[in-house]
């Protein structure tokens, strides 16, 4: 199921389902950095088939997502990875879904990740006809929450949770999205 049934296409960026194989060398030069990794499960990956076997056939083959590869319309660079959960039904009846993003480093604060934001919700909320996108990033997290907030997320629940990378607990926060939100801050009416 990880393939997602279409791509998305706006003004700075295009969605397209991942190519694991064309999509490694220059994910792998974009996992070098860090600072991309201090906040999440990843690391520097040793080489670009670690990239290509373990990271993006993952994304690409899990059951449980559709993932996307960013990729900027004016050079096809590689951008990042975005990715939704296949919606549920909620047990408060809503359907919903979780996302997750990762936004090479040289992208960040310049658009891409919000205008991705939007035609991922917009894909969401319209085609999928979900109700509610849920997420969740640690407090320290700053860009990540900061992102979200900005994008019209509301903060349900921060509790503490251990953390492995930094071998200690650490607090996580939840997001919710819901399209009421969504639709009112975009002026539009599904
Ligand atoms: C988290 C991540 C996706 C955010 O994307 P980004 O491109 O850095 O941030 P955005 O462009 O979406 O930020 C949108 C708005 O949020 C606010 N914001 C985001 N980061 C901020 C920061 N560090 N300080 C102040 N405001 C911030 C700003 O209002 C910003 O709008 P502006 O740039 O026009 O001022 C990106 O930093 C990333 O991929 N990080 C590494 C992986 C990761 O942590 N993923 C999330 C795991 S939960």
């Amino acid at each position: 199921m990880g393939t997602p049934m279409k791509s998305l296409e706006g003004q700075l960026v295009t969605l397209r389902p991942i190519d694991v194989e064309r999509d490694s060398p220059e994910w792998f030069e974009a996992m070098q950095d860090d600072e991309m990794h201090l906040w999440t499960g990843n690391n520097i990956p040793i080489d670009v088939d670690e990239v290509r076997d373990v990271v993006l056939a993952t994304y690409a083959n899990h059951p449980g997502i559709f993932a996307w590869c960013i990729r900027e319309n004016r050079t096809d660079k590689m951008v990042g990875i975005y990715w939704i959960g296949v919606p549920l039904t909620s047990d408060e009846h809503r359907l919903v879904t979780f996302d997750a993003q990762r936004i090479a480093k040289y992208f960040w604060r310049k658009g891409y990740t919000k205008e991705a934001r939007s035609l991922v919700y917009h894909y969401a909320f319209t085609d999928l006809g979900v109700e509610e996108i849920r997420a969740s990033a640690w407090e320290l997290n700053a860009n990540s929450c900061l992102s979200m907030e900005s994008a019209g997320f509301e903060l349900v629940r921060s509790y503490p949770r251990f953390n492995r990378k930094y071998d200690s607990e650490l607090i996580e926060r939840e997001y919710v999205l819901r399209r009421e939100k969504w639709n009112q801050l975009n002026g539009k009416q599904y």
